[in-house]
């Protein structure tokens, strides 16, 4: 091959850590692999024969797609120079938790903060993803203890939510569930809500939709469709066991609105201060993402009745918040 004069450019390239080689964190970084979205993804796990075997079934696949992508084990070290750092590492969702993912809270700090706190000490100054449940309680407690700034620090919110969500709406109305334009607000759990006057498919109102389709979406009870959003994960969680699929690809959505720097607008957990007259509490709300992390938080004009829902979630989220011990 002779001697290659190494031209110096500088080029950026891209390096995403993901804390948690279970089925989520596996799928994360297989769905960013598949996607090609960024140049390097560094396993992580206390269990590192597992990150090794992950890591090479992994590799397995580059010859069949379209970007070669550098993927590696790695240890909380390896974070100081990523740009994103995924945390999937969580309490396990049981379902005799009365369903609610509330109850993780006490064993996902613990958790949680065995992981930020080393990760922190790495000189890790890059965006934090936040996946652990209960996620909005969650991002919040790796805000406080990663001292990284509001818009650097992301929970998954209702992101998976909403595309649950959108997906009802786009069955019952036989369309595309990328043609609905619907999210879930709130927290990401049973008390979450859905802003209907803000609903759209194609443009047009859902209200309008459904009344002048009676004959093909019949009676439309909203509150089952919500109720159908808020127990997704549970009945796919009775089925299979976990949920993975979905939850993984909302995590590289919000990975690639931020390495392409795209601002485009999803409903994640973020911190607000003063939205939607909340102060001080990460809650799912519609977020314009960009290379920034959360650039803005997008203020949609909701009726009484769901303002009064969305605060109720927030309560809920602001009470769990204040169980946790630093
Ligand atoms: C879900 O609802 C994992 O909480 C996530 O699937």
């Amino acid at each position: 091959m002779g001697t290659r004069k190494e031209k110096n450019m500088a080029i950026n390239k891209s390096k995403i850590a993901i804390i948690g080689c279970g089925f989520v964190g596996s799928t994360t970084a297989f769905s960013l692999l598949t996607q090609g979205v960024c140049d390097e993804i560094v396993l992580i796990d206390i269990n590192r024969e597992k990150a090794y075997g992950e890591v090479m079934d992994l590799k397995n696949s580059i010859e069949y797609l379209n970007r070669n992508t550098k993927v590696v084990v790695g240890t909380y070290e390896d974070c100081k120079d990523a740009d994103i750092v995924v945390i999937t590492a969580s309490a396990p969702m049981l379902e005799n938790q009365e369903r609610s993912r509330l109850g993780m809270l006490e064993s996902s700090a613990r958790i949680v903060k065995s992981i930020v706190e080393p990760i922190m000490a790495s000189g890790f100054q890059g965006h934090f993803i936040v996946i652990s449940n209960p996620v909005d309680i969650m991002a919040y407690y790796v805000y406080q203890l990663s001292g990284l700034p509001k818009n650097q620090v992301i929970g998954t919110g209702t992101s998976l939510d909403s595309a649950r969500l959108k997906n009802f709406i786009a069955d019952l109305v036989h369309v595309d569930p990328r043609s609905v334009y619907a999210y879930t607000m709130g927290e990401h759990g049973d008390s979450q809500m859905v802003p209907w006057s803000c609903v759209t498919v194609g443009g047009k109102a859902f209200y309008d939709i459904i009344e002048d389709n009676k004959e093909l979406v019949g009676d439309v009870n909203l509150d089952e469709l919500v109720l159908e959003t808020t127990k997704a994960g549970w009945e796919i969680l009775h089925r299979k066991g976990t949920t993975y699929y979905g939850i993984a690809t909302s995590t590289v959505g919000i990975i690639k609105a931020i390495l392409n720097d795209e601002n485009s607008i999803i409903p994640v957990s973020t911190l607000l201060e003063g939205e939607y007259g909340q102060e001080g509490i990460f809650c799912g709300v519609p977020a314009i993402l960009n290379r920034s992390g959360v650039a803005d938080v997008l203020e949609i004009h909701m009726q009484d009745e769901e303002m009064e829902k969305f605060q109720k979630s927030a309560d809920i989220i602001r009470e769990y918040c204040n169980k946790l011990s630093f």
